[in-house]
């Protein structure tokens, strides 16, 4: 800020702005300085002063607020403030439902999966979402040691000093809690003490926060625990994770039982025996949604027995017997003001909506997805018109929706609002970042740039990917940071695939042009990014399939194939040598079935992996990478001591005891693989009724067979 700062109501509009975007730059770098360096270089009076006359330049300019002010942001310090902790157990997050139809099929789905007929009584718990920051609390002989964010849901942040300062979580259990519990519920903050504080805030610091949720993240992602005891944070237990010890025989009982120990727990949690009661307890809750003193998204229904939970177990990163009914999204208008075309590592044209920022459920809203070309004329997935056959053109009234977390969306327009003068859109047919033919494949409603590798918004967004949050997650290395490497000339400072970024400390030490002198940098976040870079040379498994960016491998199917193949040089080995099925009744070879055999990969995944390991420049980036980093081998999952650990085994014929769903998930729950069909690798058969060319293969391979009850008392359930 100018010493002589210009009083607000004098400055003009252009004025105004230029000093609101000087003023969003320097808030970022002190907050960076102070947060991600521990190395503040203004004092908190200076600081505060900054934040006010950005406030008041807001406050006299509304329709200049920019989509990234400092008075919007959260505040909070970015993760690798924190030391990290590993969950002893997961944490899930749960599949969405958005309406009655779909709610009936999650009942079914449950009931298919354990092989419960409809007159078999199956009852579930439902209870307010809340909208806040779940958290984990790990106690041991009764004693807090450790409280935790859910972070990926594997690692989290430990914020256990902070969490000491709120007063609903209690410091010690009393004497009948398991020796190791860890309390699962979700931190929050009332919508009445948000108000207030965030208005003193205002005034004070020129500060405010979005929601409740951000004010209690911030609160909790700082490093000063005076500060989260001054904000008045509460707490809900819902769930957990390690016990020493079963808490209860149901999800009822278990969470009353985490009452009486002192957890604050909502009380409008009630037992539903029937869809018709559960959509009563949704309806009941909804209306209920705008008294309620805190901000809350859905209801969750959990499976209330909790051996049928145990049994049901989860799918990757969710549990099967659990689900959030979440209320309608919110909505709002707002105008379209450009259309831009962004292009993502494998080559997609996505539109993106520029919008005048709108408030949609308490979120400033300024960018919205458009789908693709077909969307924004009026045409839907199937070629059929939708919104009438509306078009969407820029200067339109938008109708905008944000639901959860979900990207915000352009629904539809306002036809009255049309000014007189626009022009439908035009699609690009050729690539804004590198000028190659943009094209469309049959029956795809994608249009792809053709650039491959010579496009650097690909290349560009290939290295974004690579070091993301789920894959190999190296903080210091933001999308400006990836930009700038990327397309500088100096080799010592030039990262163009993911290896280069493994050598770059080395060939900064041999060079002259120093990467602390650059603009952004400096020493404290330059020896921070090295440091980052250093802790990922060894990497799990899953995330490292992750970040190669295989078509159709996304973090789930990763995880399925870290799990099959426990090591990146036998999942190689498999997807270079298979070959898939050439015309029919050709099964495809051995490596093809093992592919297609792992849990949840189907044909679409194996080719995509067939064809990514049948390229020379992916295997020549590959090994490059290889010779700097190291995929960890994956831990057999399941009981390793278990009899099947280690054993591939195919279930054929019927089944009555279990469904097929069911008994493939605790085979490998157990450490087992489970094949689709039978080869010399299988160990073992697990034959029904009805059972044909399978066991006849079996029995001609020498392959051991066993029925249902034989395999219940094989694995001693
Ligand atoms: S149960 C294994 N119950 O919603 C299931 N979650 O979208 C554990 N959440 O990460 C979650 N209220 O942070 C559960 N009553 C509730 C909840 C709740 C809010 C959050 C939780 C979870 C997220 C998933």
């Amino acid at each position: 800020m100018p010493q002589t700062a210009k009083p607000v109501e004098d400055l003009t509009p252009q004025e105004a702005a230029e000093e609101l975007a000087a003023l969003a730059a320097e808030i970022a770098a002190h907050d960076r300085r102070y947060y991600a360096e521990d190395a503040p270089t203004v004092s908190d009076a200076e600081y505060d002063a900054l934040r006010l006359r950005n406030a008041e330049i807001e406050a006299a300019f509304p329709e200049l607020v920019r989509a990234d002010s400092p008075s919007t942001s959260v505040g909070a310090a970015p993760s690798g403030t924190f030391a990290q902790v590993r969950h002893a157990r997961p944490m899930l997050s749960l599949d969405n439902v958005f309406s009655e139809a779909d709610l009936r099929d999650f009942v079914a789905s449950v009931r298919r999966f354990l092989a419960l007929a409809d007159d078999r009584e199956l009852s579930f718990t439902a209870e307010p979402k809340i909208d806040g920051l779940s958290m984990s609390l790990r106690y041991e002989e009764g004693e807090l040691v450790t409280a935790a964010t859910r972070g990926d849901g594997e690692t989290g942040e430990n914020v256990t000093a902070n969490v000491r300062t709120i007063a609903d979580i209690p410091q010690r259990l009393p004497a009948d809690a398991p020796q190791v519990v860890e309390v699962r519920g979700e931190v929050y903050m009332r919508r009445d003490d948000f108000l207030a504080l965030n208005e003193r805030m205002a005034h004070e610091a020129g500060r405010t926060f979005a929601n409740p949720r951000n004010f209690a993240a911030g609160s909790l992602r700082q490093k000063d625990p005076e500060i989260t005891r001054s904000r008045p944070l509460r707490f809900f237990a819902y769930a957990w994770g390690e016990v020493s010890q079963p808490l209860a025989g149901t999800q009822l009982e278990a969470v009353r039982r985490l009452g009486s120990w002192g957890f604050p727990v909502n009380d409008r949690m009630a037992l539903c025996r029937s869809v018709e009661e559960m959509l009563s307890c949704y309806r009941a809750i909804e209306a209920e949604r705008a008294s309620l003193p805190y901000d809350i998204d859905g209801v969750v229904y959990k499976v209330d027995r909790l051996d049928l939970q145990e049994r049901l177990g989860f799918r990757s990163r969710s549990p099967r017997w659990a689900t959030a009914h979440k209320f309608p999204a919110e909505k709002a208008t707002t105008l379209l003001r450009a259309i831009e075309i962004q292009v993502g590592r494998t080559g997609a044209l996505t539109p993106v909506a520029r919008l005048e920022p709108v408030t949609v459920g308490g979120v400033v809203v300024t960018n919205a997805t458009l789908h693709n070309e077909d969307y924004i004329r009026g045409i839907g997935n199937d070629g059929n018109p939708i919104r009438e056959g509306r078009d969407i053109r820029v200067g339109d009234t938008v109708l905008v929706q944000r639901a959860g977390d979900v990207i915000p969306q352009v629904l539809d327009i306002v036809p009255e609002k049309r000014p007189a003068d626009s022009i439908p859109y035009v699609f690009p047919d050729v690539c804004p970042a590198c000028g190659s033919h943009a094209v469309r494949e049959e029956g795809e409603a994608v249009r792809r740039c053709t650039g491959g590798l010579i496009c650097p918004a690909q290349a560009v967004e290939r290295i974004r990917h690579f070091v993301s949050r789920n894959a190999f997650d190296i903080e210091g290395l933001g999308e400006k940071q990836i930009e700038f490497f990327f397309n500088h000339a100096d080799p010592s400072l030039s990262i163009r695939t993911p290896a280069d970024i493994f050598t770059l400390q080395e060939r900064q030490q041999a060079s002259l042009t120093r990467l602390e002198n650059v603009d952004g940098f400096g020493q404290v976040s330059v020896r921070k990014l090295y440091a980052a870079i250093e802790e990922r040379r060894k990497v799990a498994l899953s995330r490292f399939l992750f970040a190669l960016g295989i078509r159709h491998v996304g973090e789930t199917n990763a995880r399925r194939l870290a799990r099959h193949f426990l090591s990146f040089a036998r999942l190689r080995e498999v997807a270079e040598a298979a070959r898939m099925p050439q015309g029919k009744g050709d099964p495809g070879n051995a490596e093809w079935q093992e592919l297609v055999g792992v849990n949840g990969i189907g044909a679409v995944v194996a080719q995509a992996l067939v064809d990514f390991f049948g390229e020379e420049h992916n295997l020549a980036a590959l090994d490059a990478l290889l010779d700097k980093v190291t995929p960890l081998d994956e831990e057999p999952v399941g009981e390793v001591s278990s009899p099947v650990a280690g054993k591939t085994v195919v279930f054929t014929g019927a089944l009555t005891r279990m469904s097929r769903d069911e008994a493939k998930a605790m085979a490998e729950r157990l450490g087992a693989r489970v094949s689709g069909s039978v080869s010399k690798k299988t160990d073992l058969v697990v034959a029904g009724p009805g059972a044909g060319s399978k066991l006849k293969q079996a029995t001609g391979l020498g392959i051991e067979v066993i029925d249902e009850d034989a395999w219940f008392v094989l694995v001693g359930q």
